[in-house]
């Protein structure tokens, strides 16, 4: 048996992301989608994650507010158990899970989980760590968000999500809202109907030049927000076609929804702005998160 050097308590902020942009660029042969999608972790909502050291070669997991994510299939575990086969270091933990953000909502959250272990085990591991390369390959592996959560700030991504390079995002200075309806879009289908409403289009990776998949030579501004996958979800869900437009009639500069929903955001210049729209919002009974961005 695998015996790994004892380690110290650790405990790590996991955050949320939003997409700010999503663009979809066809079906590739793999059947997934080719996506331009710009990646922006929110710091200011993260999840909790306790590491201590626990029994050789077994991990155990508690998640307080959610018990029925104590499982096999949680991407926290999925992660340590792929780390473990892919390097061969897998060392017994106690992990506990504080979950803060929001599930469903196309905010990330056990991607970046996942992702959050992901980097603990490669920092841990000695010389058994992994390029950042193969890292990425793992995660990608993992769900098609996982590998943005392993970079340090917003992120330009090609393929499914995991050709990444960092981008240059000016909203320093703006204020973020999030509204996160009480509803669930199914991810598959969000796509399959992108298919059905768009002709099927197939994406050949030789139509594109490469030069342009991997600059990103302009810094993005916030009414650049767009996002393919609105049409289709909310011509099935209208009610966030309206969350939206109220975000936008409150004064936001831009607006979207966020991955395959069901959140929604907008972005402010101006922070009581934002802040007046989430009383108004919460009103209505949805759950709403305000940050300021970086
Ligand atoms: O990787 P993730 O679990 O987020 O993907 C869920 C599903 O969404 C996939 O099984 C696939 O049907 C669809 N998908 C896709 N193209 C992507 C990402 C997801 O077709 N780039």
């Amino acid at each position: 048996m695998q015996t790994n050097e004892p380690f110290s308590e650790s405990i790590l902020a996991s955050p949320a992301k939003i997409n700010l942009h999503l663009r979809v660029l066809g079906i590739r042969e793999d059947g997934y989608h080719e996506l331009d999608t710009l990646f922006y972790p929110v710091t200011g909502l993260y999840d909790t994650i306790r590491i201590e050291p626990g029994h050789d070669g077994h991990m155990f997991m508690r998640c307080p507010e959610r018990p029925e994510l104590e499982s096999a299939s949680n991407l926290i575990y999925k992660a340590w158990k792929a780390f473990g086969e892919a390097t061969g270091y897998q060392p017994g933990m106690f992990v506990t899970l504080n979950k803060n953000i929001p599930m469903g909502g196309g905010l990330g959250g056990g991607s970046s989980n996942g992702a959050t272990m992901l980097r603990w085990l490669n920092e841990n591991a000695g010389s058994k760590a992994l390029p950042m390369d193969e890292l990425i390959a793992l995660a990608a592996k993992l769900g098609a968000d996982v590998p943005f959560f392993l970079m340090d700030g917003p992120a330009h991504a090609r393929g499914i999500g995991e050709k990444l390079t960092p981008a240059d995002v000016a909203l320093t200075g703006m204020t973020l809202l999030i509204a996160l309806p009480d509803l669930h879009v199914d991810t598959p289908w969000a796509f399959r109907e992108w298919d059905e409403t768009n002709g099927s289009p197939k994406y050949s990776d030789s139509l594109t030049t490469h030069d342009n998949d991997t600059k990103n030579p302009s810094p993005v501004s916030a009414p650049q927000v767009v996002n393919d996958l609105e049409p289709v979800v909310f011509a099935k869900h209208p009610t966030l076609r309206k969350i939206k437009e109220t975000i936008i009639r409150s004064g936001a500069v831009s607006a979207a929804m966020s991955g395959s929903g069901a959140s929604l955001f907008g972005l402010y210049r101006d922070r009581g702005l934002a802040v007046s729209t989430a009383v108004a919002l919460k009103k209505d009974g949805l759950e709403i998160f305000v940050t300021d961005c970086q």
